[in-house]
């Protein structure tokens, strides 16, 4: 019997950068924030030590870094921590970018760590708050740099506020 279904292709666009040297200006600033976040991770337990730098449309500037608990849940992640933390300090003004890198004690990292499920929907809601998409670059210790322009990369067929309506 014939199907009734049609498929769905969804493609996803990112930029890919052979190094953080070949990253614009105002990226490899914003990486060079993100990685120096890493060093005041608090990973006992993973030893995955990731850090977040967040270009809010003001020019302002916020960090963070993931802090992890012993009661493993209650934890967050360095995206999340700087997330939460802009929007605390600038609850009105646009996030722009956010770049994430990362360091490991039990191995190298060469590809580009990329944000959690939990963060990219954190992520979805202020672009859908501000109506401002989010550039989002990703690192590893060394090798490829990625860049999303939005969320949308990450996250096709994303739940928002509009399904609340
Ligand atoms: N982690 C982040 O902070 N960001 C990510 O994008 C991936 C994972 C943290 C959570 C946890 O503290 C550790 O990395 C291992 O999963």
């Amino acid at each position: 019997m014939k199907s009734k279904a049609t498929k769905l292709t969804i493609t996803t666009n990112l930029t890919v950068y052979k190094s953080m040297e070949d990253l614009p200006k105002e990226d490899l600033e914003l990486l060079k924030l993100a990685k120096k976040a890493v060093k005041s991770a608090y990973a006992p337990y993973s030893q995955f030590f990731v850090g977040a730098a967040i270009l809010l449309e003001n020019g302002k500037i916020s960090i963070g870094n993931n802090q992890e608990n012993a009661a493993y849940p209650s934890g967050l992640c360095a995206e999340r921590v700087a997330i939460f933390h802009a929007s605390a300090k600038y609850p009105n003004i646009p996030i722009k970018k956010i770049a994430v890198s990362v360091a490991s004690k039990t191995q190298i990292i060469n590809e580009p760590v990329s944000p959690c499920g939990g963060c990219r929907q954190v992520i979805s809601e202020y672009e859908m708050k501000y109506e401002s998409p989010i550039s989002i670059i990703m690192s590893g210790e060394t090798g490829k740099i990625y860049v999303s322009d939005s969320i949308e990369n990450l996250l096709p067929i994303m739940f928002n506020k509009k399904h609340l309506k």
